[in-house]
């Protein structure tokens, strides 16, 4: 393990960075995460969402990258919030004022789209899903998107700009471009997915025509300098032999690439960096591949850092790695060992949003670790419940759930350590009560000890979207 010390002597995870012209405080950022339920029909954000991304910040992350937003619904017409328009912009310069308070930057995904990845309950709402070609659709093969013309893609690029222009007007700090995971802009830039004849296909310079006009529409409404990072897998670990859901290749498994390989990866993020993107997040895997997009508990903490380290071997922007990167020592040596510039955590700020701050305080022992059981993601996408996660239920009702602090101290006696008695004790221990807790069982825990354990692929657990 290589640990060294820095200017400040809390380690390489509280160095300053820039993106672009943007410096972050430090180098952990949150990653993406669909805030669920938590965004109004109109596109503008709730309080509740505002003061979720407002307790990641006062937890000390230096950049909240917000869960992916929508810039158009005339083209891909979906069910759901609307892309946020001038009246939802209000709730976005809240968020950046609010965030810039506690030192952190924010920037807002942005996505294209669903494309032939859309879920099954909006197949039935949508005419015909589009995609960058006529393709299968994954949930129900028996559907077929059809091309998207060059008229469309167009008014896709237009709308980009026009949302980013907006978002920096009320001091956003910059775009983070959806390009992962096989969605629409994954749709356009991969081979197998992306069969067009016309300048947006063929070579990976025409398949990522689409997203460098989405950049240069940006950076005209937006600034020149305004901040664009480009998030993508480097490789789709997509199964040659059966593509279909759930047939990706596993960690030590071999297999040949259906999708994208590291090669062409590569060749990508050479192209991105050239085309003028600020910085690249390095993810894996699509639909068909789903543990490593959404890294279950069985995948190795770190699981997609060999890519980002690969990467940063070939640009010179900062790269960003992201996975199961929740163990302080693990994202220490991330960038101890510059195998990527910044560590992005998702599903661990979830779990801690005071994580950053914990480690920093010499409190790493205090932070409540993500069990890697994916209820959150569960309840977002099945359930279509506001995100919260299974061991931090504040999470999602930050302002409901604040402890305030009691006058008179009582002696408070808890009968039973599972989730309930657990959390029961840490909620009123944290007001300022005397706790005792009992359990019959040697260990605490409840349903959380069996939760917490590996699962079988394609079990519930990492189902998403099933
Ligand atoms: C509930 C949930 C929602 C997510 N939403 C998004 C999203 O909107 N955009 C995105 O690029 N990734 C999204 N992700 C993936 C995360 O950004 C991240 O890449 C993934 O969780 C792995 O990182 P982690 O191990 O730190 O959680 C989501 C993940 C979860 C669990
Ligand atoms: S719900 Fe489970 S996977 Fe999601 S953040 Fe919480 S502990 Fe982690």
């Amino acid at each position: 393990m290589v640990r060294k010390g820095t200017v400040d002597g809390f380690g390489p995870l509280f160095e300053p960075v820039s993106i672009g012209g943007v410096q972050m405080q430090n180098r952990i950022a949150m990653a993406p995460i669909r805030t669920g339920g938590l965004v109004n029909p109109d596109g503008s954000l709730t309080q509740r969402c505002i003061d979720y991304y407002l307790e990641r910040a006062r937890g000390g992350a230096g950049l909240i990258i917000t869960g992916c937003t929508r810039v158009e619904n005339t083209v891909e017409r979906l069910p759901g919030p609307t892309p946020p328009g001038f009246e939802a912009m209000a709730s976005y310069g809240e968020l950046a004022e609010s965030l810039h308070h506690y030192g952190a930057k924010v920037f807002v995904q942005l996505t294209a789209g669903l494309g032939r990845v859309l879920p099954p309950d909006f197949i039935d709402t949508v005419n015909t899903p589009v995609s960058s070609s006529v393709l299968p659709v994954f949930w129900k093969g028996s559907i077929m998107t059809r091309e998207l013309t060059a008229d469309e893609i167009q008014a896709i690029v237009q709308a980009f700009g026009e949302v980013a222009g907006r978002l920096a007007r009320v001091g956003v700090d910059g775009i983070e471009l959806h390009g992962h995971e096989g969605y629409l802009f994954d749709q356009f830039a991969t081979a197998v997915w992306n069969r067009r004849t016309d300048r947006y296909g063929g070579s990976v310079e025409g398949r990522l025509r689409f997203a460098v006009e989405v950049l240069n529409a940006v950076k005209k409404e937006a600034g020149a300098d305004f901040p664009v990072v480009y998030q993508f897998g480097l490789k789709h670990y997509m199964s040659g032999r059966s593509p279909g859901p759930w047939s990706g290749i596993l960690p030590g498994e071999s297999g040949e690439e259906a999708g994208r390989d590291v090669m062409e990866g590569l060749e990508m993020a050479r192209h991105l960096e050239k085309a003028g993107f600020d910085a690249l997040q390095i993810d894996a895997g699509c639909f068909e591949s789903r543990y490593w997009a959404h890294p279950p508990v069985y995948q190795e903490h770190a699981c997609m850092v060999d890519l980002a380290a690969k990467t940063k071997a070939v640009v010179d922007v900062p790269v960003i790695a992201v996975g199961r990167l929740d163990i302080p020592e693990a994202a220490e040596d991330v960038l101890a060992r510059r195998q990527a510039d910044i560590i992005a955590l998702g599903r661990g700020l979830l779990a801690d949003p005071h994580w950053p701050m914990k480690v920093r305080s010499g409190g790493r022992s205090r932070i409540r670790p993500c069990i890697g059981c994916h209820y959150c993601l569960r309840r977002i996408s099945q359930d279509r419940k506001p995100l919260s996660c299974a061991v931090n239920p504040a999470c999602g009702r930050e302002r409901l759930q604040s402890a305030g602090y009691v006058r008179s101290v009582k002696n408070v006696m808890v009968i039973g350590g599972g989730i309930g008695g657990m959390e029961a004790a840490r909620t009123v221990a944290s007001r300022g009560h005397h706790v005792e807790l009992y359990e019959t069982a040697s260990q605490i825990g409840g349903h959380l000890l069996p939760a917490a354990v590996p699962t079988p692929r394609g079990s519930p657990s990492c189902a998403g979207w099933r």
